[in-house]
């Protein structure tokens, strides 16, 4: 499809878009261990992995979040060579529960446990901990309105986070039920009109759009209004208030440490009653802390989606590259990454045929090694091993090939054994 734009240069077009990024050596392992982790935590605590596609219709993410919400704002959605309008998908929430009503998963023992991760895409203007594709790992638990859910989210959520070496705190608060959040609206209307002058100006739009949102405003002008506004609490009915109790309640059992916080409304629309995010007590450099995840209740996402009745559901998606960002080094290290501590060196046609054989060994007694079956000369292999930092190096030469042995060489002491290739594990096995 021909662009209005003017085309990009080769400079330009060799370099990853916008907001992306390649993420590569130690970031690649660190991300992978920490999805690792994550399942790990996930599936003791009950959940079940699903993927789904990365593109979706865009009306499941119009209906069932709103207009005015950051995620909607900033999709990336096109229309299809055959017309269909499809999206990439800005939250992982809405497409799960597309698949749980597409599979009729309503019909097996409620709630289901799923988590999900992969990339998600919101047109962002890039900057430090936010970008155009970033990754998520997410929980959701469909299918029961109970408040020892939300508890359970929120302590996995946290459990997962914590393995980050690092001090994590939830920040709570309710939106309590769809009817206690309109009269809250009201009150906050009431209110901020008032207060109209002292507003910041892109808040004073929101209070046309979505008055809520003016609670999370990173204004300071905003800020100071915000000190006296009123709280949801004074508009919630006594079930909406038990709800909260009750989440309180099992996350005091569970000992994870929370701070209410009455000004956090979350950016997607969807919630209702509980809604959370999680911080770290690291200090940021200047500016309001991002959060490294999030989530909420949201029973009535499946009605606005287009779905006949409401199906009551809780989760978070936990925002990976931030997450990865504070975490301490080596805190999330993958079970498939091992540091190489052997360079395999082979000399000669005969060698280099027979150590396809030799790595494979290597491979099923899990010793990982580093080679350069490119090469040839014994001095080049040597010398790259050195660079790499490998402790030994295994030799195999055309001798070693006829008699079946490998020279195995301490690179710092430069003191050489020959071994058995039989014998190999063992030997390997007593070095330090
Ligand atoms: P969210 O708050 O929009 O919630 O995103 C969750 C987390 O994803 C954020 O706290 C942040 O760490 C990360 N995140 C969001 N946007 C970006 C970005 N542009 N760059 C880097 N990280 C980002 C949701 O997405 C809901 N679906 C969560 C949920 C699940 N609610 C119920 N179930």
């Amino acid at each position: 499809m021909p662009s209005k734009k003017a085309k990009k240069s080769n400079k330009d077009i060799l370099q990853a878009p916008k907001g992306t990024r390649d993420i590569r050596d130690d970031d690649f392992y660190t991300m992978q261990g920490f999805y690792e982790k994550a399942q790990e935590v996930a599936v003791y605590y009950g959940f079940s992995g699903i993927f789904t596609p990365i593109l979706e219709h865009t009306d499941i993410f119009l209906k069932g979040l709103d207009a005015d919400d950051d995620a909607v704002k900033e999709m990336y959605s096109f229309t299809t060579k055959g017309g269909d309008s499809l999206a990439l998908r800005p939250e992982g929430t809405a497409p799960v529960m597309r698949s749980y009503i597409e599979h009729g998963m309503g019909s097996l023992p409620q709630p289901i446990f799923l988590y999900y991760m992969g990339p998600y895409f919101r047109h962002e203007k890039p900057q430090k901990g936010r970008y155009r594709q970033f990754h998520q790992f997410g929980l959701e638990i469909i299918g029961s309105p109970k408040a020892v859910l939300d508890a359970i989210i929120i302590q996995t959520g946290y459990q997962i986070l914590k393995e980050s070496g690092r001090e994590i705190c939830v920040k709570l608060n309710t939106l309590g039920n769809p009817e206690n959040r309109k009269e809250y609206v009201k009150a906050l209307k009431s209110y901020y009109t008032k207060h109209f002058k002292s507003l910041g100006k892109a808040d004073q739009k929101r209070l046309e759009t979505n008055p809520l949102r003016i609670l999370d405003s990173k204004d300071p002008d905003t800020i100071e209004v915000n000190q006296d506004a009123p709280t949801l609490i004074s508009s919630l009915n006594p079930e909406s208030k038990k709800h909260f109790k009750k989440v309180l309640e099992y996350l005091d059992a569970g000992k994870v440490p929370y701070e209410l916080d009455h000004t956090l409304v979350r950016g997607l629309d969807y919630y209702t009653h509980t809604v959370f995010e999680y911080f770290t007590t690291i200090e940021e450099d200047g500016g309001k802390p991002l959060a490294l995840g999030g989530g909420g209740r949201y029973d009535g996402l499946a009605k606005a989606m287009g779905h006949n009745k409401d199906i009551p559901a809780v989760g978070l998606a936990l925002g990976v590259d931030r997450v990865l960002e504070i975490a301490k080094k080596g805190a999330y290290s993958p079970k498939i990454k091992a540091k190489p501590k052997f360079y395999f060196i082979q000399l000669g046609f005969e060698a280099k045929a027979q150590a396809f054989g030799i790595i494979e060994t290597l491979r099923e007694r899990k010793i990982p090694i580093k080679h350069s079956l490119s090469k040839d000369g014994l001095a080049a292999q040597l010398a790259t091993a050195e660079k790499l930092n490998i402790p030994y190096t295994l030799i195999f030469g055309q001798k070693e090939a006829i008699d079946k042995t490998v020279i195995v060489r301490n690179m710092e002491t430069r003191k050489q054994d020959t071994v058995k290739i039989e014998n190999l594990k063992d030997y390997i096995k007593k070095l330090k």
